[in-house]
């Protein structure tokens, strides 16, 4: 059987990984396909490499664009490299312009698709996410839901059960795996003069955010009054899409770090070290609750709702008062959750359900 893994951003390399370790372990016959929709080192080679992933075979530098640009360029380019590899199965992983392209191209091709981490949904429109994580679970064969939660939502979309298999997120494999490297690796904090348990840690790119000027600057209101108000620094590793507009904007954080995004080992290290996370990634909001360390969501609502369930996450929209309010709040709880995603051992079953399961 030839296998497609198809991925094209920061977040997808990094939770396609497990998946690629695993297909490496089996000696299976896959190769990878690169869209290029992140191309600068900082969010793509950078993880390759810090991962041990083997190189793409193809990278269709689709680059930057409007998303009907972005999402043209992958379909095109994504259909041409199937036709001449034929493969029996095409895997994508969550919820960018790369994926649903990707599924697209593949499903109109008769080459069944994997959906890793399928079932998520927010229920907003608005966000980009969500209509193209629903869009990818209508076309696919293999939808890997990460919890019986996704299950659930996928049933009630109509989905067929057979075709839904509840994995565990291959986050938590990631993380598994490289948390002891990535803790014992080089000085992180001491390098950026942090200690532990002693500063916020934020990420914010969303589009629904960055993109929208008062959003943007309501949140940068609140995490100014947050470092005063706590007296703590605020780290944020900043994704070259808020910078951007943060000059386009002429917004200031003058109490925020602001620093080059950084690679996935100083992420875990910032992250496993803070006192609490504040973001509007997906990734993030889990990787925070499998490190057992609050979260404050600066959306106004999440497809990771287990993360709320276990207590480990709030969601604080983006006003000043409420991301100060939410963010006392989670500090005043216990952080003894169980990680909902499962047991890091998503990329294993994947594999032995697509090598096993498969109908020539
Ligand atoms: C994309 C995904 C988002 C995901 C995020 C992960 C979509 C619709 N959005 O958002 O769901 O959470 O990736 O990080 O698929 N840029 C660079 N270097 C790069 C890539 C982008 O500088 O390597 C800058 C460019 O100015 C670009 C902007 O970031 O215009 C946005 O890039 P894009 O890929 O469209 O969306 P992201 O914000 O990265
Ligand atoms: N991440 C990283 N460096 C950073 C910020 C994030 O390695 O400076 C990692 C983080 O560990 C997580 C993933 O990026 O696994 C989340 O990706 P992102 O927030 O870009 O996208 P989302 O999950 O929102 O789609």
């Amino acid at each position: 059987m030839k296998i497609t893994i198809v991925l094209g951003t920061r977040p997808e390399i990094i939770k396609m990984a497990p998946v690629i370790r695993e297909l490496e372990k089996r000696d299976a016959e896959f190769f990878i396909l690169h869209t290029g929709q992140h191309y600068s080192y900082a969010l793509d080679r950078v993880f390759f490499e810090q991962l041990k992933l083997p190189q793409a075979k193809y990278n269709l530098e689709v680059g930057s664009g409007s998303h009907a640009e972005q999402t043209g360029k992958i379909l095109i380019g994504v259909e041409k490299v199937l036709q001449e590899e034929s493969p029996d199965i095409v895997l994508v992983e969550g919820d960018t312009n790369s994926v649903l392209a990707t599924a697209l191209a593949a499903s109109k091709l008769y080459i069944k698709v994997g959906h890793v981490e399928a079932g998520l949904r927010s229920y907003d429109r608005q966000m980009p996410e969500e209509i193209n994580r629903t869009l990818t679970d209508h076309c696919s064969d293999y939808l890997f839901a990460p919890t019986e939660k996704a299950k659930a939502i996928l049933l009630g979309e109509a989905i067929p059960e057979k075709k839904i298999f509840v994995t565990g997120n291959t986050i938590v494999d990631v993380v598994y795996q490289n948390l002891k490297i990535a803790r014992e690796r080089d000085n992180t904090l001491g390098s950026l003069g942090l200690h532990p348990r002693e500063y916020f840690l934020v990420t914010l790119h969303r589009q629904e955010n960055v993109d929208n000027r008062a959003r943007f600057a309501s949140i940068l209101e609140g995490l100014d009054k947050l470092a005063a108000d706590f007296e703590l620094p605020i780290i944020c590793p900043i994704h070259p899409h808020s910078r951007k507009r943060l000059g386009e904007f002429n917004l200031k954080a003058p109490k925020l770090t602001l620093i080059e995004p950084v690679d996935f080992f100083d992420f875990l290290q910032l992250g496993s070290n803070a006192r609490l996370i504040l973001t509007d990634s997906g990734g993030v909001q889990e990787e925070a609750c499998i490190l057992s360390v609050p979260c404050v969501t600066l959306r106004d609502s999440t497809e990771r709702p287990e993360t709320i369930d276990v207590g480990a996450n709030i969601l604080a929209g983006t006003s000043p008062g409420n991301i100060l309010e939410c963010t006392r709040r989670m500090l005043g709880k216990e952080n003894n959750w169980q990680n909902p995603f499962g047991d890091g051992k998503a990329g294993e079953r994947i594999v032995s359900i697509i090598t096993g399961g498969f109908d020539d």
